[in-house]
C-alpha cells in the first residue's frame, strides 16, 4: 500500500521492528524504529534519504511500486550517519546517473564512509534549490542537529519539512502519522529521543526554529527520518522549544547504584523526605534500570540526586557510565546532589559532584555520606535533606 505524505510525496522507508539498541548500546529502542525515506514524484524524481544497511531492498521495492527506481534523478542525503546513508550504494548502483545531493560536511562524511565511487555529488547550502518540475527542493543547513553535516529539505509547494533526525522518535508501528497513535506514546518517544540525542544542542535547536520562523516558511507537515510524521507540526515544535529552554516540572529523579544495600537505604530515605513535601519523585537503581529511560525521565524533572557505594575508592561503574553520559548530554536548569555509603574512605561523592557540575547541574551542598550503613540519626538527616531538596525544587 502506498503511503502518501503530501501531494506526490511518498514514504518509501523501512520498519525495523527488531532493533533494541541504538548508537551502540547507548540508547534502548524498546519499540524498534523506522528509517524513513521519501520519494518525490515530478518531472524529475527525487529520493530524500535512504535506510539502514540491510533495508535497501525493502526500500527499493517500495520505490518500485511508485516509479522506476533506475530513473531516480536526485538522491538527497540530509545526513551521512549509516542509518540513513547505509543504502546509498544500492540506490546509486540502481540509478548510477542520479545526482547525490548533500551538504559540504555531508560530502566529506559520504566520501569517508564509502570511498571514491565516482558518484556525481552536488554540494548545497542554505537557500539552494533544485527544481524538479512543479516542485522545488529547498535546503536548510542544520549543523549539529545532530551532526555537523545535518541539513533539512523543504518542499514549499506542499509545505513539507524533511528534517532528518530532528523531531524523530524511535518507534516502529504500522501507522505512519503521529495523530494515528496514542499521544503519550509518541510524545514520550520523542522526549526520549530529544533527551538522549539532541539535549546537548538545545541552544542550536532554539536558534534553528527561530531561523525557520524568520524565513516565513509555511509548514503543514514535518516528516522526520525516524518514527511518525507530524501533521500538527506545532505539537512537536512547541515540545522542542519547551525541552530546549529547560522547561521542567517540580519533580525529582533519584538514581543510585549499591553494593550491599546501604546506599539503597539512603536513597529510600531521600525519597521519603521528598514525598513528605508532596513532590513527585522517581527512584531508579542501576544497572537494572535502563540508562536512556532514566535520562528521558530527567528531561522534564528539576532535581536529580545520584548515589553510589564505593569500588576501588570511587563510584561504582554503572554510575560512572550514567554520569559520563549525563555530562555529554548537558541537561539544562537542574539542581542536584550526590550521596552514598563507603567503607574506609572514598572519593566517590566528590567525583559524582564533579561530574554533576561538569554536566551543568547546580549543586546543593550537603554531607550525604554514611560509613558502612546509615544509623537512625543519619536516616533522619537524609529524610530532612529530601524535604529541603523538594522545597528547593518547588521554589525554582
Ligand atoms: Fe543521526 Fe538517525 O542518524
Amino acid at each position: 500500500m502506498e503511503i502518501k505524505i503530501a501531494e506526490d510525496v511518498y514514504w518509501v522507508g523501512a520498519i525495523d521492528w527488531d532493533v533494541r539498541t541504538f548508537h551502540g548500546y547507548t540508547y534502548t529502542t524498546h519499540r524498534g524504529t523506522t528509517y524513513n525515506a521519501y520519494l518525490v514524484l515530478d518531472e524529475k524524481v527525487a529520493l530524500v534519504d535512504t535506510v539502514n544497511v540491510g533495508f535497501g531492498q525493502e526500500m527499493l521495492k517500495r520505490i518500485g511500486k511508485l516509479s522506476d527506481p533506475t530513473q531516480i534523478d536526485y538522491l538527497v542525503a540530509n545526513h551521512g550517519e549509516m542509518d540513513h546513508s547505509g543504502a546509498i550504494p544500492e540506490v546509486m548502483k540502481t540509478a548510477p546517473q542520479a545526482k547525490l545531493v548533500c551538504s559540504k560536511k555531508g560530502e566529506q562524511t559520504l566520501r569517508q564512509y564509502f570511498g571514491d565511487q565516482g558518484w556525481d555529488i552536488t554540494v548545497v547550502g542554505t537557500g539552494d534549490e533544485i527544481k524538479l518540475g512543479q516542485k522545488t527542493l529547498r535546503f536548510i543547513e542544520a549543523p549539529m542537529l545532530h551532526w555537523p553535516d545535518s541539513m533539512f529539505t523543504y518542499i514549499p509547494q506542499v509545505a513539507l519539512l524533511l528534517p532528518n533526525d530532528a523531531f524523530g522518535q524511535h518507534l516502529a508501528t504500522s501507522q505512519r502519522f503521529a495523530d494515528e497513535v496514542d499521544e503519550c506514546l509518541v510524545l514520550g518517544e520523542a522526549a526520549k529521543y530529544y533527551a538522549n540525542i539532541l539535549w546537548p544542542f538545545s541552544s542550536l535547536v532554539i536558534k534553528k526554529i527561530k531561523e525557520i520562523e524568520r524565513m516565513g516558511l509555511e509548514i503543514a507537515t514535518i516528516a522526520p527520518s525516524h518514527g511518525l510524521t507530524w501533521r500538527n507540526p506545532r505539537q512537536i515544535i512547541e515540545a522542542y522549544l519547551r525541552w530546549a529552554q529547560g522547561g521542567a516540572e517540580p519533580r525529582v529523579v533519584v538514581v543510585y547504584e549499591t553494593m550491599w544495600g546501604s546506599t539503597r537505604h539512603i536513597a529510600h530515605a531521600l525519597v521519603e523526605g521528598i514525598q513528605q513535601e508532596g513532590v513527585e519523585v522517581s527512584l531508579y537503581a542501576l544497572p537494572t534500570s535502563d540508562r536512556s529511560d532514566v535520562i528521558a525521565d530527567l528531561l522534564e524533572a528539576r532535581g536529580i540526586l545520584v548515589g553510589s557505594s564505593v569500588h576501588n575508592n570511587d563510584m561504582l561503574l554503572n554510575m560512572a557510565a550514567f554520569l559520563e553520559d549525563l555530562k555529554g548530554l548537558k541537561p539544562i536548569g537542574k539542581i542536584g546532589a550526590a550521596f552514598g555509603s563507603y567503607g574506609w574512605g572514598s572519593r566517590a561523592i566528590p567525583h559524582m559532584e564533579e561530574k554533576l557540575r561538569q554536566a551543568g547541574v547546580e549543586l546543593v551542598e550537603a554531607d550525604l555520606s554514611s560509613q558502612f550503613a546509615p544509623d537512625e540519626d543519619e536516616l533522619e538527616h537524609y529524610i530532612e535533606f529530601g524535604q529541603d531538596f523538594a522545597r528547593k525544587v518547588k521554589e525554582r
